[in-house]
């Protein structure tokens, strides 16, 4: 069988070696890929940028099945493209991804099906918006409706950088029409937690569960950015935190879905802060899985996931058999220079170390030349994701294989998985 995987980051790179590790799986078509995909084994790149262009690309190359990876060609309509043509693939209509295309879409919908989440109100004129914060205080957060990758949210210590946010979205329109209308909600404290699923309806297979870290520098500090780490297993996802979640969250979402006359089929990622007091509230819904949680995630995949991919698309999910490692695995990731603002590009990369079978090397910004030369081609160039015997050893494997690596500027930080770290 071919198989066409959507994307070129990270997490489309694991998704790639992944499947092209079935038995099942003859090649892997990655639309466009980068250079890591062009060189991973059973794999092979494919320019397109667009949905008609993908899916002239899944016509041409006749694929059996198609993993979208990113957002914004399940926002743009891909899955509603696809099915049209016949194609079976793994991702959420136009119409469900909406779930994470618009953050009011997404509050109105928990708020209608019980899902815990912060309370919130969501407006489009920002005098309105700027006396709700009066009347609620800080801190608050302040989120653009739209996708604006990564960048839509701000979590406001106090009124006055609440109000700038307002101002910034309504009034100075400094994310486009993603901004033109922002959800303001209350300010959750807790431990965050990913915890990602693939669905049919209200068939699901839940994930191992995750962690990430978004903040640029070393202690959380810093600006946000996509994700600069992750593990897997998130320690606060205990087995009864997992069985909640699936009965708080995840099912009721899944049916929620369906009633509403748009079922969920594809990844879907709770994004969730666990309070002290145990309360779930989900901070988020994504319809997609994340970037870098994937990378340790499917390290610890043991089973055949092209063919947990087939039941997803094809709604059997019910016949599905995961298989995770219970080794916990860990990913850093290394950023370029001037990430997340402004990222250099063109910087040629030494060192990498070979993969194994507890390591592997997942490119994102990264081309391969005619010269076989790597160079860095985006903000996030790599995660270097390691198994190990627990969770610091993980984080030992990673780091020595990830300081092995050199490109001028490169920008890592030294402590991905601190929080479980610390609480043993
Ligand atoms: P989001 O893209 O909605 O997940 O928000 C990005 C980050 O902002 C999250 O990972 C949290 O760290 C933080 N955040 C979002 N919403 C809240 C909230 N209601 N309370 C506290 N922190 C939040
Ligand atoms: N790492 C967070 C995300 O993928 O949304």
């Amino acid at each position: 069988m071919k198989v066409l995987v959507i994307g070129g980051g990270a997490r489309e790179h694991a998704l790639a070696w992944k499947l092209a590790q079935s038995e099942q799986v003859d090649e892997v078509v990655v639309s466009p890929g980068n250079g890591g995909t062009a060189r991973e084994p059973g794999c092979r790149n494919a320019a397109a940028s667009s949905v008609p262009d993908w899916l002239a690309l899944a016509q041409r190359e006749d694929v059996d099945l198609t993993v979208v990876g990113p957002e914004n060609p399940l926002a743009d309509g891909l899955v509603d493209s696809f099915r049209a043509a016949g194609f079976p693939v793994v991702g959420p209509t136009r119409a469900a991804a909406q779930l994470e295309s618009s953050k009011d879409f997404a509050k109105a919908f928990m708020t209608r099906h019980g899902i815990p989440t912060a309370a919130y109100a969501t407006f489009t004129d920002a005098a309105a918006a700027h006396a709700y914060v009066d009347a609620q205080g800080a801190p608050i957060v302040v989120k653009a409706d739209g996708l604006a990758a990564g960048k839509g949210v701000v979590v406001a210590q106090t009124a006055a950088e609440a109000h700038a946010a307002i101002d910034a979205m309504l009034a100075g329109n400094s994310l486009g029409s993603a901004g033109a209308r922002v959800v303001i909600e209350g300010f959750l404290t807790g431990e965050e937690a990913s915890f990602i699923v693939v669905a049919h309806g209200e068939q699901v297979v839940a994930f191992a569960s995750s962690q990430d870290h978004k903040r640029l520098k070393d202690g959380d500090e810093g600006p946000n950015t996509g994700g600069m780490g992750a593990y897997s297993p998130a320690p606060v996802i205990t087995v009864e935190m997992h069985q909640r979640v699936m009965d708080e969250v995840i099912r009721p979402a899944l049916r929620g879905m369906v009633a509403d006359g748009t079922p969920f089929t594809g990844f879907l990622y709770a994004g969730l802060m666990i309070g002290d007091d145990g309360r779930i509230g989900v901070l988020e819904f994504n319809c997609r899985m994340g970037d870098p949680e994937t990378q340790p995630i499917l390290m610890r995949y043991g089973g055949d996931f092209a063919l947990l991919m087939l039941h997803a698309a094809h709604g059997t999910l019910h016949l599905a058999d995961p298989d995770w490692d219970p080794r916990p695995a860990l990913g850093v990731v290394l950023a370029a220079a001037g990430y997340p603002e402004s990222p250099r590009k063109g910087d040629a990369i030494a060192g990498l170390p070979a993969d194994n079978d507890n390591l592997h090397v997942f490119h994102a910004g990264t081309t391969l030349g005619d010269d076989d030369q790597l160079r860095t081609s985006g903000g996030r160039v790599l995660t270097v994701t390691a198994l190990g015997n627990d969770l610091r050893d993980a984080a030992r494997r990673a780091y020595a294989a990830a300081d092995s690596i050199v490109f001028e500027g490169r920008q890592m930080r030294r402590d991905i998985g601190h929080r479980a770290l610390d609480r043993r």
